[in-house]
């Protein structure tokens, strides 16, 4: 509503300016009218009208009518939106490395975030070495699997939180979304800094640092208007930019603070032992002048790296997490089948461990099949066209945003039988995978930017859903019955379910 009077109120101010424009403009290109189909535009806003609260699936509504290759105007801003699985390929894949800059929001820019964050970065020099020191250092199996034990002691402290609130009290229902959540924040925090993050109730830290995130992630989701009419940028008439300031400086202080103590506690004493952890590789590959990648890896870059991988990593794990519970609890029979699975092949009162996952392909089927419906980023992350492009015998023209909707190309019709039903079996005869090869399937992008802690993740996502149901009976509260379950989503950061998830843990 506030948004909508703000809109209502710059329209004047807006029309202004861009009658002025267009008058003083050059005359454009005759090639533009080879963009795309897309729906008809409204003065000034374009498009932004069409986007609603849930923009992919707007925008998989309007592909319907104006194909899987479509362009929109979002005030300003040229965008041209990918819904089906041979777009896809064509920008990921043909196009790749013209189409894969980042189309940049202001509240990436305080900071000059942008000018750090690997998200954002374009791919130059300085985003291919972070890239490399992520493939070559950080993310490597050999490495992930020396994390292994760190993250076992988180699932054992998540179930170990569960069944307290279990026996404190029986039949009551535990937050989920709460549970997973911290879970994820320890089992990231504890492999890149050695801190345990989610633990709110026992540290400051973490207090602040929570408090830091779920500001970021609300000024992050919401709207900006200086977004889609650059004129208004400067004036950051909502705050966003301010405020973001403010919480970003406070998260980048924190992780400076980190990095000091450990550099103290190295040089000041010879006994020390550094912790295995990111930061430690990190540290060691910024004192290697050498080392692959070791250019990305000064001081700055490393404080920026790590909180790109928490904002990246958290959220994302976090959020697949809940929403796969969401479909247990939906769809029981699955859950019996999943944990049948778990029973025979882990036997009861065994833990799972991570060498495991590759022995329980229904557990695997149930993570492809909540990652293809309930993509957490549905758009992927913008991209930005570098130059003019061709694809499918139209224009994408240097400077377009580029949105891919992975939410419709994993629902496509063509690509999928009965697309809007959760069935994990489809994936047991499938050789369809979730990196980003297969071009149906898209939960962490693809081409030169796909997901590069998706590995981790899939562990993580594994281990603690497959723990969560080996050890636990679920219900739902107050006699919902499954199919009442509410399943609203609400796109932020990530697509989160809008109302977390409660559920009745009973111990097998
Ligand atoms: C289930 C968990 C996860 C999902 C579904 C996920 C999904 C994604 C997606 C869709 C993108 C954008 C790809 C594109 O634009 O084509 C992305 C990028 C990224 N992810 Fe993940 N992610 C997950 C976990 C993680 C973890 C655990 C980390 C690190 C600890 C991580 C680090 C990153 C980074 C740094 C990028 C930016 C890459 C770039 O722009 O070059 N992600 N992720």
């Amino acid at each position: 509503m506030e948004l909508l009077l703000l809109l209502i109120s710059l329209l004047c101010l807006v029309f202004t300016i861009t009658i002025l424009r267009f008058l003083l403009a050059p005359k454009p290109p005759a090639a533009a009218a080879k963009l795309p189909p897309g729906p008809t535009r409204l003065p000034i806003i374009g498009n932004i009208h069409n986007l609603g609260a849930k923009p992919h699936r707007s925008l998989a509504d309007l592909a319907k009518k104006h194909g899987p290759l479509m362009s929109i105007k979002l005030g300003r801003i040229t965008t041209i939106v990918a819904s089906s699985p041979a777009v896809a390929r064509e920008i990921l894949q043909k196009h790749d490395k013209v189409l894969s800059h980042r189309h940049t929001v202001l509240a990436m820019e305080v900071l000059d975030l942008h000018k750090f964050a690997m998200p954002f970065l374009p791919p130059d020099s300085k985003w291919r070495n972070l890239r490399k020191v992520c493939n070559s250092y950080l993310f490597t199996p050999q490495k992930i699997d020396s994390y292994q034990e760190l993250r076992r002691e988180k699932v054992l402290e998540l179930l170990e939180d569960v069944r307290r609130a279990a026996s404190q009290r029986p039949g009551e229902a535990v937050d989920v979304r709460r549970a997973v959540f911290r879970a994820t924040l320890n089992s990231l925090s504890s492999t890149i800094l050695s801190l345990n993050l989610g633990d709110v109730e026992r540290s400051q830290t973490a207090r602040e640092f929570q408090e830091v995130v779920s500001g970021i992630m609300e000024e992050a989701g919401k709207p900006n208007l200086g977004d889609y009419f650059p004129v208004l940028a400067r004036m950051d008439l909502q705050g966003i930019q301010r405020r973001m300031k403010g919480y970003l400086e406070n998260a980048l202080n924190l992780f400076q603070w980190v990095i000091d103590e450990r550099m103290r506690k190295i040089k000041s004493d010879d006994l020390y032992v550094s912790p295995n952890d990111m930061l430690h590789t990190l540290l060691a590959i910024g004192d290697d002048d050498n080392r692959e990648g070791a250019a990305a890896v000064d001081p700055l870059s490393i404080k920026h790296l790590l909180w790109d991988l928490f904002v990246a990593g958290t959220d994302t794990t976090s959020s697949s997490l809940e929403w796969a519970m969401a479909e247990f609890l939906r769809h029981p029979d699955k859950l019996a089948k999943a944990r049948e699975e778990l029973d025979e092949i882990i036997g009861k009162g065994n833990h799972l461990c991570e060498s495991d996952i590759s022995r329980l392909p229904y557990l695997q089927a149930i993570v492809k099949e909540t990652l293809r419906l309930r993509p957490v980023a549905p758009l992927l992350v913008p991209r930005k066209a570098s130059e003019d492009v061709e694809i499918c015998g139209f224009l994408v023209p240097k400077g377009a945003q580029i949105l891919i909707n992975v939410w419709a190309i994993n629902r496509d019709p063509v690509a999928w039988d009965d697309p809007d039903s959760f069935m994990p079996e489809r994936f047991l005869d499938s050789k369809v995978d979730v990196r980003g090869k297969d071009f149906e399937l898209l939960p962490f992008g693809g081409g030169r930017r796909v997901c590069p802690g998706m590995s981790l993740g899939l562990r993580v996502f594994h281990m603690m859903l497959g723990s969560l149901i080996h050890w636990f009976e679920w219900k739902l509260p107050n006699g919902i019955v499954p199919e009442k379950l509410d399943m609203e989503e609400q796109l932020g950061m990530a697509l989160h379910k809008f109302k977390p998830l409660l559920a009745v843990p009973t111990p097998k």
